[in-house]
């Protein structure tokens, strides 16, 4: 999880900590509904930071006011994660993982995922489980369906079987193999028999993944076939 240990603000060159309570004077629409937000409820131990819950991610704000608001004064995590990263450093080794999202290459940012400034930051999180599945089918639209003959896999959200940040599998899997889908489909008898939907496995999964071609290459959900097939 994250180092409760580092809590050192972005740095800008020869602006001090003016606080929240100036940054809602022009932002009044962020600030507005900050004390909701996650990060807001964040105890600072570093005395520097103190309550200055905004400047935690957009850096000392004094030159910023000082100029109205000034391009080039305040930092802006959309464009780069260095400033999540201070704190989540963990997030840094997972974005570089093989397979993951463009984070670090500035395509996507931790935002198309995470609320910053109000409710809960993980988006959906705490509401229904729909609502967080949203958060990746508002970009993955084929996964999203309706489909005839669904998966209730998808029940548990996408991430029963993707991290989201980053994997060394193929499309981010949390397993590269049987286990991904043994782990809910796993019924070991007395015989060893691998039964999955009531069927001895063995010698299928022998030929490779269970979503391998000729078995359940739709995982996400069919329109054709019950077993999850095309
Ligand atoms: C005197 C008014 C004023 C104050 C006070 C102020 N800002 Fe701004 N801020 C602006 C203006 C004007 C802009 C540029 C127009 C816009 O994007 O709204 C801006 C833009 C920003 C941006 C976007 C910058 C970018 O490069 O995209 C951030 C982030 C920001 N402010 C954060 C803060 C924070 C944090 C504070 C408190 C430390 C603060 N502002 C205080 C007026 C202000
Ligand atoms: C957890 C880190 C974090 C904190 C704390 C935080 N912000 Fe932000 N802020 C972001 C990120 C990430 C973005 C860029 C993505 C976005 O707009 O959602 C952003 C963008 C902005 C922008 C530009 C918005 C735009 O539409 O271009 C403003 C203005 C801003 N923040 C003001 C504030 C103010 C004021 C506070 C305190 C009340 C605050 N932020 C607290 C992370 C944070
Ligand atoms: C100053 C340090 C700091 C910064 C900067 C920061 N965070 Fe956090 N964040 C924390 C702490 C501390 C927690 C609480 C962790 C906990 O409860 O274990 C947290 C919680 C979170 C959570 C929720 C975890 C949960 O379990 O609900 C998410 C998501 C998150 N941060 C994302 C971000 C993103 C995205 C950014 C950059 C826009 C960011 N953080 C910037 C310190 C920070
Ligand atoms: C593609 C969407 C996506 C992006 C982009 C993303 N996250 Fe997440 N993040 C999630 C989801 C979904 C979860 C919840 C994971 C779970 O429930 O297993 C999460 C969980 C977290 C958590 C809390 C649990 C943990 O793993 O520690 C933190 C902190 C966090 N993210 C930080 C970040 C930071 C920092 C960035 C950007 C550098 C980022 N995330 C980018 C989707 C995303
Ligand atoms: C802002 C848009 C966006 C959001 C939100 C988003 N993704 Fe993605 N995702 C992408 C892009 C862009 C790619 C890479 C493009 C491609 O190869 O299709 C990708 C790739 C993937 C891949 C395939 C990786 C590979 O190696 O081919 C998986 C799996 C994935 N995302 C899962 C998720 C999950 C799960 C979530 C929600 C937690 C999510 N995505 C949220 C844009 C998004
Ligand atoms: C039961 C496990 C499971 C769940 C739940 C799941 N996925 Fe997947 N997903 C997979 C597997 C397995 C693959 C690899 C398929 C392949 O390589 O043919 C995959 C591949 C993908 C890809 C890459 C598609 C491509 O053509 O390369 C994306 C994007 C994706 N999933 C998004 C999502 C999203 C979004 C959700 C939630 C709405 C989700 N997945 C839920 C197992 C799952
Ligand atoms: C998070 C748990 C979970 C995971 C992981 C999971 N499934 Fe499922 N799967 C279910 C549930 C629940 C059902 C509904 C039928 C049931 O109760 O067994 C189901 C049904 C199915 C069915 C339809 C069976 C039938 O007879 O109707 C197939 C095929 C299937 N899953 C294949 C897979 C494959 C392949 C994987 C791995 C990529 C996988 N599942 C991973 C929970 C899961």
């Amino acid at each position: 999880m994250v180092d409760r240990t580092v809590v050192a603000p972005p740095q800008i060159a020869g602006a001090t900590f003016v606080g929240t309570k100036e940054c809602s004077q022009c932002h009044e629409d962020v600030a507005g509904h900050f004390d909701t937000a996650t990060h807001a409820k964040l105890a600072f131990a570093d005395a520097k930071v103190g309550s200055t819950g905004c400047e935690a991610c957009h850096g000392p704000g004094s030159l910023h006011v000082k100029s109205g608001g000034g391009r080039g004064t305040i930092i802006n995590p959309e464009k780069s994660p260095e400033t999540c990263f201070q704190c989540h450093n963990d997030k840094q080794g997972e974005f570089s993982l093989p397979n993951s999202h463009a984070v670090m290459h500035g395509k996507m940012s931790c935002s198309d995922c995470h609320e910053p400034h109000k409710g809960n930051a993980l988006k959906g999180h705490g509401a229904t489980l729909e609502a967080e599945t949203e958060t990746c089918t508002k970009c993955h639209t084929s996964q999203k369906g309706p489909f005839i003959f669904k998966h209730n896999a998808m029940k548990e959200g996408c991430t029963s079987c993707h991290n989201p940040h980053g994997s060394v599998n193929q499309k981010m899997l949390v397993s590269p193999d049987a286990n991904l889908c043994l782990r809910c489909h796993a019924t070991v008898s007395t015989t060893h028999a691998i039964n999955a939907g009531d069927r001895d496995h063995r010698a299928n999964i022998q030929n490779g993944t269970c979503w391998g071609q000729g078995c359940h290459e739709a995982v996400h959900g069919s329109n054709s076939s019950e077993a999850l097939r095309y």
